[in-house]
């Protein structure tokens, strides 16, 4: 009896709200695939719980990390043209909402008909989203909640008509060059023939400025790494002690891309829901690639998945692109 009641209680309030960690069955394998690989990784959308949000949002003001503000400086300068080639009255579907921000700085240029935000931060997203219908009450808005870097499915509440796919702050980095191709595609087919991607690319540049914006002064980038424990912790009922853990966040220049690792302090016995590792001094847990690319490169990327790249915007250092792209007929 006291277990159904329980059980109804759970049922009638979401995870979010009981403060705890919901894990699907999909996640938790992929957790343990990769917690006993033989080089150990574990997927960096599992930052983004709550406070790996909150970190994210911290780094975005840090001096060292650049790509926000330099990409906040391209839609300054240039939104009104932007909003010119990728159209008003879209339905927006902005991927990695985070705090809506980057979006709702546009709407006034943008004007769209629909604004979809989609995060796998869910109670982040749906939080956000509350606070911006209340500053645009008349703009049709929806939340999802949801991991969209495997296959997914938009919900039928979503318009069919003039989709424009907002993928800012480089995010596309996170995936191998092959894997950006399979996902652009992926967008590419949910695009309709009238459909577009406005999308944002960090570029290759200088190592000395790469590492300092993912290993920065104050630690906050080395926080965001070692929350991913925290919440694997509990996701899978793991026992990572954060305190044994130590970040490392470089550009690897050979293969064009940061890496974030978390190294073991000390040996020791991890254990999780399903499986245990033991892990030596030194040994490191692989967490995030962030691919930089160059602008042509980005562009042919865009082309072999589908689109067309209409235009580019960039700053002056030409640190990070902006660029708007039209589906092409398949
Ligand atoms: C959200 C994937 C664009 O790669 O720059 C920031 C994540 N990792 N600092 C990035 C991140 C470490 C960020 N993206």
């Amino acid at each position: 009896m006291a277990a159904r009641m329980i059980n109804l209680m759970l049922t009638s309030c979401t995870s979010e709200e009981l403060g705890a960690s919901v894990v699907n069955a999909h996640d938790a394998e992929e957790l343990h695939a990769g917690l006993l690989a033989p080089e150990a990784c574990i997927s960096p959308k599992f930052l983004y719980d709550a406070l790996g949000s909150k970190l994210f949002e911290a780094i975005c003001e840090l001096p060292e990390y650049y790509p926000t503000r330099t990409e906040a400086a391209i839609f300054e300068r240039h939104g009104a043209e932007i909003a010119r080639v990728a159209g008003t009255g879209t339905t927006l579907l902005d991927l990695g909402a985070g705090n809506c921000a980057k979006a709702a700085s546009l709407f006034p240029l943008l004007q769209p008909s629909q604004y979809v935000a989609i995060d796998i931060s869910s109670e982040f997203v749906h939080e956000a989203l509350a606070r911006l219908r209340q500053r645009f009450p008349k703009v049709e808005m929806e939340a999802l909640g949801m991991d969209f870097s495997n296959r997914f499915e938009l919900p039928e509440l979503v318009r069919a008509e003039r989709r424009l796919f907002f993928y800012p702050g480089s995010s596309l980095g996170n995936f191998t060059p092959e894997d950006a191709q399979a996902f652009l595609a992926r967008l590419r087919a949910q695009c309709g023939p009238d459909g577009g991607i406005l999308i944002g690319i960090d570029l290759a540049k200088d190592k000395a400025t790469l590492d300092a914006a993912y290993d920065d002064a104050l630690g906050v980038t080395a926080a965001f790494n070692l929350n991913i424990l925290r919440h694997v912790n509990g996701l899978v009922d793991a026992d990572f002690d954060i305190r044994q853990w130590k970040h490392h966040g470089f550009y690897n220049a050979a293969r064009g891309r940061i890496e974030m690792h978390l190294e073991a302090r000390s040996a020791q016995q991890v254990r999780w829901r399903g499986g245990d590792r033991r892990f030596e001094a030194g040994d490191c847990i692989h967490t995030e690639n962030s691919y930089k690319y160059q602008q042509a490169d980005a562009i042919k990327l865009l082309e072999r998945s589908g689109f067309e790249a209409t235009r580019v915007w960039t700053d002056p250092q030409r640190w990070f692109a902006v660029i708007h792209a039209q589906a092409i007929a398949p």
